[in-house]
């Protein structure tokens, strides 16, 4: 089976079957990653760049080790350093890149919308690693393929992704990835970090009760406070954030039932996620970042045609 796309730029442009498809071809790669030898030559003689124009930990280092586990050539670009601080565009400086004979482009940008302007102007597969406040597919992807390693299942799920959803590229492709597969979904947060037109676009339940949420969901997908996207006061400080937003163990168990925990990381220790939770047996947010790079073999795999041997 193939992908219906040619470019992963957001979880908006796949159907239910990619979707399936990425998830189930990351199963099987995540057996692989549990082999003495988690190396396959799936992309032997493929060469992909990650081009990160915006700081990363996670998706960085993820793509990358995806991409050695698949036996591609990797080259890595950041934007400090190189020549954009001379001024070189966007386009010319991945022209440049692809003129050495490079097959993929893997992005973060700070603006959303970049990956697919690139995608207009460039013949190589492009994979958006997060643009702006956009989109983050392999995020959606990876988040989906944990939930459903832990409760065994999408269709059904009561998945509540709570913070600041106005600056969250994580909610967009979560809302995106969890109303296709059939799970429900609910935002939660203050009413100044949750955008007005959410409800009525994607049919998504809105919430400004951190307990009532916590109360219906069965994960909790907690986010970051965005500080830098944000360019005006949409909250009175962190710390009335935190007592009105903050999770911590002791509410946890005070509820009827166990939340599973997740968070795309940077975690904000002590602002919306406290220790004690971020820690705790309900938190899968480490098995998020391992399932990354099965996730993200998954994709680069099928954009690159889904031809290589898996094994
Ligand atoms: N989750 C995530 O995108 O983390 P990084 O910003 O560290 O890549």
């Amino acid at each position: 089976m193939q992908l219906s796309v040619k470019h992963l730029l957001g979880i908006r442009d796949l159907t239910r079957q990619d979707i399936q498809l990425i998830l189930d071809t990351a199963t099987e790669f995540k057996e692989v990653l549990q082999r003495p030898i988690k190396k396959v030559p799936s992309l032997r003689d493929v060469t992909i760049v990650n081009l990160f124009y915006e700081n990363s930990t996670r998706t960085r280092i993820s793509f990358e080790l995806a991409e050695k586990r698949l036996s591609a050539d990797t080259i890595n670009f950041t934007a400090s350093g190189s020549s954009v601080s001379k001024g070189e565009t966007l386009l010319d400086t991945v022209n440049n890149i692809l003129s050495m004979k490079v097959d993929m482009v893997v992005m973060r940008h700070s603006a959303s919308g970049a990956p697919h302007f690139l995608a207009k102007h460039i013949p190589a597969a492009i994979i958006n690693a997060g643009d702006g406040i956009n989109e983050h597919p392999t995020q959606g992807l990876l988040d989906a393929f944990s939930m459903r390693e832990r409760l065994g299942r999408l269709e059904g799920l009561k998945v509540a992704i709570i913070g600041d959803i106005m600056h969250s590229r994580v909610a967009m492709s979560n809302i995106y990835l969890l109303k296709k597969m059939g799970a429900e979904v609910m935002v939660a947060g203050p009413p100044t970090l949750i955008p007005k037109y959410i409800q009525e676009a994607f049919d998504i339940r809105v919430e400004y009760n951190l307990r009532k949420a916590l109360e219906w969901c069965d994960v909790a997908n907690v986010l970051r406070i965005q500080l830098e996207r944000q360019n005006q006061v949409l909250f009175s400080s962190l710390r009335e954030y935190s007592l009105a937003y903050g999770i911590n163990k002791r509410l946890l168990d005070s509820l009827n039932k166990e939340v599973v925990i997740m968070h795309p990381g940077p975690i904000n220790r002590g602002v919306e996620l406290d220790s004690d939770a971020a820690d705790s047996k309900q938190s899968l947010i480490l098995q998020q970042v391992e399932n990354g790079v099965a996730v993200r073999m998954a994709a680069l795999y099928l954009l690159s045609g889904g031809r290589g041997s898996m094994n």
